[in-house]
């Protein structure tokens, strides 16, 4: 933080930091047009203006994404490397017998593509304190077992929809809530502020429709809170449309994520681009450093 502060402020003084930033902005995949500050611009103007850079920059550094399968990512990945891991597995649901009753198609987003025993174990390996999986309702118990043997403190935990589909409503209950395994190893950070809260987490679902199964930003964000703190790194091996990346951003953590297809992966750069622009163009850039 202070090395970024310092940066910051020799970037500042001598507008180095802008054309660093713009050389990366545009030699690499973050590329956007930046426009040239013309002469007439106050000196004001042009420092705040470097200012966005050389956050945009930092922020832009703390990122990496993989267009990849995440059994080829973990490796690199050292043990304990990462201090939370959130993520939403495919539910390996979509060939299931509905009764004949209208189900949505999820596309291959809910195909498993992994052994789901050694992806257990790699996401264990390589996070230091907590773990979320968002999965699907057979797939609870297995990823409880398995993580209950690797010696973590497990609780099921559910995130029930306030404003859930009424498709079938007429014949059965609603489809209102989804499953997510939490763990943990011990000494793990959790936030006070959720101290004796319900392992029911309820919020709206999201409003994006780019991906067949986009998870709130909103939930994300507070399972980052409670088990993270600013700077940490958060990871998620399968990030769909990124919602656990924006969110850590948004919560001033470190990201890592890895998303096989390519057009879900081409989607969640760029929304994690544009997020990390927003956070960038706020006026209160220093409160967040
Ligand atoms: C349930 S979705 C995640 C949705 C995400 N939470 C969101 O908010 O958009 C699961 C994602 O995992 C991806 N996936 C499936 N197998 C994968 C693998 N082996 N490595 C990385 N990603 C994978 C799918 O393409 C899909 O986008």
């Amino acid at each position: 933080m202070f090395v970024s502060w310092c940066i910051m402020e020799i970037g500042i003084k001598s507008n180095y930091s802008k054309n660093l930033a713009n050389k990366y902005l545009t030699s690499g995949n973050w590329c956007r047009s930046t426009s040239t500050a013309s002469a007439e611009k106050s000196r004001d103007e042009s420092n705040y203006e470097s200012l966005i850079y050389v956050i945009f920059f930092l922020i832009m550094l703390d990122i990496k994404l993989y267009n990849d399968n995440c059994m080829n990512v973990f490796p690199s990945l050292a043990d304990g490397s990462v201090h939370l891991t959130l993520t939403d597995i495919p539910y390996d649901e979509v060939n299931r017998k509905s009764g004949g009753l209208r189900n949505l198609d999820k596309s291959h987003a809910d195909i498993i593509t992994f052994p789901l025993d050694n992806f257990i174990d790699e996401v264990v390996r390589v996070t230091s304190e907590s773990i979320y999986i968002f999965c699907g309702s057979v797939q609870v118990s297995h990823i409880r077992s398995r993580l209950i043997e690797h010696g973590l403190s497990v609780r099921h935990c559910i995130w029930e929809k306030t404003n859930p589909s009424p498709m079938n409503g007429q014949h059965m209950w609603l489809s209102s809530i989804e499953n997510c395994v939490f763990a943990r190893k011990q000494g793990a950070y959790f936030d006070i502020r959720e101290r004796c809260k319900s392992a029911v987490w309820k919020c709206p679902t999201e409003k994006y429709k780019g991906h067949p199964t986009p998870k709130p930003i909103e939930l994300m964000e507070r399972l980052i809170q409670a088990s993270s703190q600013p700077e940490d790194t958060v990871f998620d091996p399968c990030m769909g449309s990124g919602a656990v990346g924006i969110a850590a951003k948004r919560c001033r953590r470190k990201f890592i994520g890895v998303e096989l297809d390519e057009t879900y992966f081409n989607i969640t750069k760029e929304r994690i681009e544009t997020a990390v622009r927003g956070i960038g163009e706020k006026k209160d850039l220093m409160s967040f450093m």
